[in-house]
């Protein structure tokens, strides 16, 4: 276990290269279990989540070769089992995934009941109605999810969501890939990781469509054969940096983005007085002058994204005057809030709104991470603050963000690693996900 020391007050400048999208990537691989061939990824990012998704694939008797740092390839030809192994399973929220790719390819799917960052309660029953939907019975049993056909394949039908639900569009996706017949998705989830999953698919012989808008049409096909896929950039690692260089002033070039995809994050960023030139794959990010305060509401794509909720409530802390921001996507992503008052933040949470009445500046402190956006959050607080700040519980931060020490470090951030002895001994069976 380590925890993080970071000496604030510092702007930020320099190039920040950005890893492949964490959300695409544990649907993408779990995606892999439904290709009868040799399929190679690449731009996974390097992080606990991608680790633990391999990890379970070999479980379940894939043949995994690494290629190089961000680079697999995986072979699921000869797939032995259909059961996930629990405590694996169970670490990580995109697990959910392997119910969707195993149901597909078998008709069978045994999966412990996900995990995942805790902030409120996590349903999965829109997936749930999209396999039944399919012809699936779906039961819960002893903390296992088991699924099955009578005849071994899934049926296409019309899926409407109740919800816009990113894990449900994905997840009956992989399921309706191989089903007899077309599956149609009403109120889909439009975020772009749902379209690199649509592209991976097709780019293995799937025949999926609409994918970004909110009906998608798929066709089923009997077989995905191998082949090689290039994983998008991460959107909310490319926000976490802009806001990190919003909140310590600085200028710094966000490389290896996708413009569009920033649109949303930007927007706000622009409205707080930060510069943002956009360029064909990346973002000159500057903040020279004071930040001023603006209202920000979360929702699925294409509004303001609710990973990125805790990193730009952060920055607002900073800013003159008072802002709101209203959470309408989770209901319970404001625990790291009390931290942030530790360092002399003045924000207020009722429910789904935080009032946030911007302070002249951070004072340094001893801190906790609940969850991997709020980590991402305490980082920012704690590169801006003044003084010494402690991070502990970084576990959940390197969930999501590949290398983020060394990448800050490369932006002149004065931040390092240490091994965190009280938390190792404090740990023991307590991993959230
Ligand atoms: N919901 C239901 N029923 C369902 C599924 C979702 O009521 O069956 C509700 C949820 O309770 C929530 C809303 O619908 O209120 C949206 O949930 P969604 O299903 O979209 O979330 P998710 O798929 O579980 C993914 C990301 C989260 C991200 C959300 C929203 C992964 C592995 N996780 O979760 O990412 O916050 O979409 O964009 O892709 C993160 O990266 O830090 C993270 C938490």
């Amino acid at each position: 276990m380590t925890k993080y020391i970071v000496q604030g007050g510092k702007p930020l400048f320099g190039e920040v290269e950005i890893s492949g999208a964490k959300n695409a990537a544990v649907a993408i691989i779990p995606a892999a279990l439904l290709v009868d061939g040799v399929c190679r990824i690449e731009n996974l990012p390097q992080i606990s989540d991608v680790t633990m998704s391999l990890k379970i694939l070999e479980h379940l008797g894939a043949q995994i070769r690494t290629v190089n740092r961000h680079t697999v390839e995986i072979d699921c030809t000869h797939i032995h089992a259909t059961r996930t192994p629990y405590e694996l399973a169970r670490k990580i929220r995109a697990s959910y995934y392997l119910i969707g790719a195993l149901l597909g390819r078998f008709g069978k799917a045994e999966v412990t009941m996900p995990g995942g960052c805790n902030f409120g309660v996590r349903p999965i029953d829109q997936h749930v109605k999209g396999f039944t939907t399919l012809g699936a019975k779906v039961v819960v049993e002893s903390g296992f999810i088991y699924a099955s056909t009578e005849s071994g394949r899934l049926k296409g039908a019309h899926v409407y969501l109740d919800v816009v639900s990113v894990g449900a569009t994905m997840n009956i996706m992989m399921a309706a890939v191989m089903a007899q017949g077309n599956t149609i998705i009403e109120n889909a989830a439009k975020e772009p990781h749902i379209v690199d999953l649509a592209n991976f698919l097709n780019s293995m012989g799937a025949n999926v469509r609409g994918a970004g808008t909110d009906t998608i049409k798929i066709h089923g096909v009997d077989r995905l054969n191998g082949g090689s896929y290039a994983i998008i950039p991460d959107q909310i690692e490319a926000g976490t940096y802009m806001a990190a260089v919003a909140a310590t002033g600085g200028q710094i070039l966000i490389k290896n983005i996708i413009p569009k995809h920033m649109d949303c994050i930007t927007a706000k960023l622009v409205e707080m007085g930060v510069e943002v030139e956009e360029n064909e794959d990346t973002l000159l990010v500057r903040r020279t002058g004071p930040l001023q305060k603006t209202n920000v509401k979360t929702m699925p794509y294409p509004g303001f994204p609710t990973d990125m909720q805790p990193q730009i409530t952060t920055v607002l802390s900073l800013a003159e005057g008072t802002s709101l921001v209203t959470e309408s996507v989770w209901n319970n992503r404001y625990r790291y809030v009390d931290e942030l008052k530790r360092m002399g933040a003045s924000i207020q949470v009722d429910e789904k709104t935080a009032v946030v009445e911007g302070v002249d500046h951070l004072t340094g402190a001893p801190i906790q991470a609940c969850d991997l956006r709020a980590g991402a959050a305490l980082v920012i607080a704690a590169l801006a603050a003044h003084g010494e700040s402690e991070i502990s519980h970084v576990q959940y931060i390197e969930r999501g963000y590949e290398n983020i020490v060394e990448k800050l470090r490369a932006l002149g951030a004065d931040i390092r690693s240490v091994d965190d002895l009280d938390q190792q001994s404090e740990l023991g069976a307590a991993y959230i996900g």
